[in-house]
């Protein structure tokens, strides 16, 4: 990570003058509850320490400039005339976000500069940006920083972040993420009710321990869209029998005739990977409040083989790097996590054996993908979250 001095540093160089605030905002991985997001299940995320970091100032225009480290490009934004759509340029989450905040009609201009060191795909950086540039922008309308403890409010800046996804840039995202990153820690999240329960974090004696398995995310964008979209034809079959919160909301004892009732043997694939996936989220929850580190890591395995079986939203490479991890005899259990097609999986690593766990599953991914997977663990992290910069920092 960036120190603030530098990042200080590199503020003024870009913009002239010193930042008055510093904005952290964690990157996620999922535990448990993959793809149900988006039909009303049960997730379990956790904000973790990797970020997207930004140092900002007010300029005394309507202008918001914004330097992203990233890029190496600022990009000047006049909030009066934000672009309709987006363009494919990395600027189209802050254009999305003006355009349905009521940023237009105010207008007051702000520099940010940006950089991030969330590693890897998978991690959520673009919700990551999004909640950071939401803060930000509700502190240059109203002059409030909203504190970590007001909850409702950062809820309703994750649908916001969800909206510009959604509506914007054009992946149809559920909820998760923007609010994951936004409440920080780990929890349950209806993605229904958007209730949330707070856990405590797992066992001293079991680490998470993220997996990168270096493949770029290339099918993320459209297989996604594509899993939304079959999902969205599972409820257009089974009609008012799907409860008005979504597909993962049907009653565990009508799955079986849902399940029936769908001849296409593909969207029954789909629609058993989400009915298990949420009774799964449930007893995982239950397992984390009585210890049982290894029923967890049951569940994360059964987890994995459904979205690659059912969902199909792995890749040889995420299946390896779980199947290496279990075999390493130091993990209870690993699945991918986020989207999917590339990116990260997450595994339980007993906390003494994080090192051999990392070397054995490093040497042999090398050796059988030729690829070079990034090993390390992860520790719950505060949601996204301003600071006032000291005149001494
Ligand atoms: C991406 C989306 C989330 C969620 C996950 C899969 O991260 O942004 O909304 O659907 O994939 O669980």
């Amino acid at each position: 990570m960036l120190k603030t001095l530098d990042g200080l540093q590199r503020f003024a160089a870009s913009f002239g003058y010193r930042p008055d605030f510093y904005v952290r905002s964690p990157g996620r991985i999922n535990l448990i509850g993959e793809h149900i997001d988006y039909c009303g299940g049960l997730v379990m995320p956790m904000a973790i320490g990797q970020a997207t970091h930004g140092w900002y100032g007010f300029n005394g225009t309507s202008l918001i400039r914004i330097f992203s480290e990233r890029f190496n490009e600022l990009a000047v934004i006049n909030p009066l005339d934000v672009m309709s759509g987006a363009s494919g340029h990395w600027s189209d989450y802050s254009q999305g976000l003006l355009r349905f905040s009521a940023h237009r009609k105010l207008g007051r201009g702000f520099d940010v500069y940006l950089t991030s060191d969330i590693s890897a795909g998978g991690l959520s950086s673009s919700a990551s940006l999004l909640a950071l540039l939401s803060l930000v922008d509700h502190h240059a309308l109203t002059g409030q920083i909203i504190p970590l403890a007001d909850q409702s409010e950062r809820l309703r800046l994750a649908m916001l972040c969800q909206r510009v996804e959604n509506a914007y840039v054009g992946v149809p995202s559920g909820i998760m993420d923007p609010a994951s990153v936004l409440l920080g820690e780990i929890m349950t999240l209806s993605c229904q009710t958007l209730k949330y329960q707070r856990l405590a974090p797992i066992s001293h004696d079991y680490r998470l321990v993220i997996m990168d398995t270096q493949v770029p995310r290339t099918l993320a964008g459209s297989g996604y869209a594509a899993r939304v979209a079959e999902v969205r034809a599972i409820e257009a079959v089974l009609r008012s029998a799907v409860p008005r919160g979504g597909l993962a909301q049907c009653p565990p004892t009508e799955r079986d005739d849902h399940l029936l009732r769908l001849s296409d043997p593909v969207l029954k694939r789909r629609a058993q990977h989400i009915f298990d996936e949420q009774q799964r989220v449930i007893l995982a929850a239950d397992a984390l409040n009585r210890l049982d580190m290894a029923g967890l890591g049951a569940l994360m395995n059964q987890s994995h083989r459904s979205l690659s079986a059912d969902y199909e939203v792995s890749c040889p490479e995420l299946d390896l790097v779980c199947e290496l991890s279990v075999q390493s005899g130091y993990s209870l259990g690993a699945r991918m996590t986020g989207a999917g097609f590339g990116g990260c999986a997450i595994s339980l690593v007993d906390a003494k054996n994080v090192e051999a766990h990392a070397e054995f599953v490093s040497a042999q991914y090398q050796r059988q993908t030729g690829l070079k997977p990034v090993v390390q663990s992860c520790e719950p992290s505060v949601g996204t979250e301003i600071t006032l910069l000291s005149e001494k920092s």
